[in-house]
């Protein structure tokens, strides 16, 4: 089969390195990919949100599955309209992919399907929401309502803090804005629940923890995540079932009564409070860097698992997974997550070892000729699985100290929770 990967990051290389073993595979195409999915597919250079010349590719050369990595494209229908040609493709459909498109939508399905949450407030003018400010509990939560690459959410201390959030989403920060969402704030743990579905049934694919704070003890500014770890150490049988119950199940319930379906990955992202869940956020993709975690635990065909969602038979699979643990760390690009220098090299990148426990993926780099240079402010994601997480965040960083590249940092302290506690 003809392949094709939209999306450039950690995820991508991830996904794109599970596909490219599987036998089904003849040709993989990753658009645009980075230095490191060069290496397993042919990356092309296309803009990814112009519909019409991803259609023309997808015709040129003749592809049966797309599959789509981040949530932008989703959110903006990509899905829809690959799907109206006759193309194949893994992921949620427009409607469906307001999960994420819209923390409102998610919020009134939770109110409707009694899907534990924090509690919130909509509301349509700024005068309104500081009036509720004045009087609500401190620390609290606004979030603007669309898609703002991870940045639309504030934990404000004060409600000074609160007004200033409510006053920049209302100018515009995020785009036209005539509704922010207020929240309660949640104490808990969080964790990153996996599904993968078919539009009829859904079947776990694990769980993680990412650190999404720059500094070591989950300090400091928000990122796109610097590190993760497989499986969360919070899960157990009972959190499960609660998980599924209160919180997948009647999402999809809520879906289907829209007349919409849902295929691809579901990203519940989750606050666990006395072992009881609350929803967070769901994203309709996987995990960044949750995917470069789970997916080397992965003992299946991940291309099989995904055409069977786009084929509505994911009841005859199975979902097999390596009995051991994985930890990601992201080597980032000093500066990062404010200004940082872009295209400079990364030497001696084949240093790196690499065998069954011990994965890089790529993130923010590019090619040219045959030299690797940082593009991003996450750069590389090294990745080791085995039986203790311990030892594979000593190998990790051993690996990392060994590239010795001296314009990135990154977080020694990734799973601190569970290994160090
Ligand atoms: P979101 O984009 O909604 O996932 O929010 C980004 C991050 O903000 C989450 O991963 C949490 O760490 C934090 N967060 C969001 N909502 C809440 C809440 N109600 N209580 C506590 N933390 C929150
Ligand atoms: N790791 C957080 C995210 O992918 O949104």
């Amino acid at each position: 089969m003809k392949i094709a990967i939209l999306g450039n990051g950690g995820r991508e290389h991830a996904i794109a390195d599970q596909i490219s073993k599987s036998p089904k595979l003849k040709k993989l195409y990753c658009l645009p990919g980075n230095a490191g999915t060069k290496f397993i597919a042919e990356n092309v250079k296309i803009d990814i949100y112009d519909f019409d010349k991803l259609g023309n590719f997808v015709d040129e050369y003749k592809i049966d599955l797309v599959i789509v990595g981040p949530e932008k494209p989703l959110v903006d229908g990509v899905v829809d309209f690959l799907r109206n040609k006759g193309i194949k493709v893994f992921g949620p459909n427009k409607i469906s992919s307001q999960l994420e498109g819209s923390k409102i939508f998610t919020k009134k399905i939770c109110e409707k399907y009694k899907i534990p949450t924090a509690q919130f407030g909509v509301f349509n003018s700024i005068k309104d929401a500081h009036k509720y400010l004045e009087k609500a509990n401190k620390p609290i939560v606004v979030k603007a309502d669309g898609l703002a690459a991870g940045k639309g959410v504030y934990i404000c201390e004060d409600t000074d803090s609160a007004k200033n959030a409510v006053d920049e989403i209302f100018n515009g920060k995020f785009g036209r804005a005539n509704q922010v969402l207020i929240e309660e704030f949640l104490k808990g743990e969080e964790m990153s629940y996996f599904v993968i579905s078919d539009g009829k049934i859904f079947k776990k694919f694990n769980t993680a923890q990412d650190h999404k704070r720059v500094s070591e003890g989950d300090k400091g500014k928000n990122t796109g995540g610097m590190g993760a770890y497989s499986p969360s150490g919070l899960i157990n049988k009972d959190l499960d079932l609660k998980i599924i119950e209160s919180v997948i199940k009647p999402t999809f319930k809520a879906i289907k009564e829209m007349g919409e379906t849902y295929e691809g990955f579901l990203y519940v992202g989750l606050m666990i409070k006395e072992n009881n869940p609350y929803l967070v956020e769901y994203n309709v993709r996987m995990g960044d860097p949750e995917c470069q975690t789970i997916l080397p635990l992965l003992n299946s065909d991940l291309l099989e698992l995904m055409l069977s969602c786009c084929e509505g038979n994911l009841e005859n699979q199975t979902i097999r997974w390596k009995n051991k643990k994985s930890l990601c760390i992201v080597l980032c690009s000093n500066g990062y997550p404010d200004t940082y220098k872009k295209n400079l090299e990364i030497p001696h990148l084949q240093k790196i070892t690499k065998n069954n426990s011990t994965f890089i993926y790529h993130a923010g780099t590019e090619s040219i000729d045959n030299k690797v240079y940082a593009t991003g402010g996450r750069v590389l994601n090294f990745v080791n699985i085995s039986e203790d997480l311990k030892k594979s965040r000593e190998s990790v960083i051993k690996e990392i100290e060994n590239l010795g590249w001296e314009n990135g940092f990154y977080r020694k302290d990734i799973g601190f929770r569970i290994i160090d506690k």
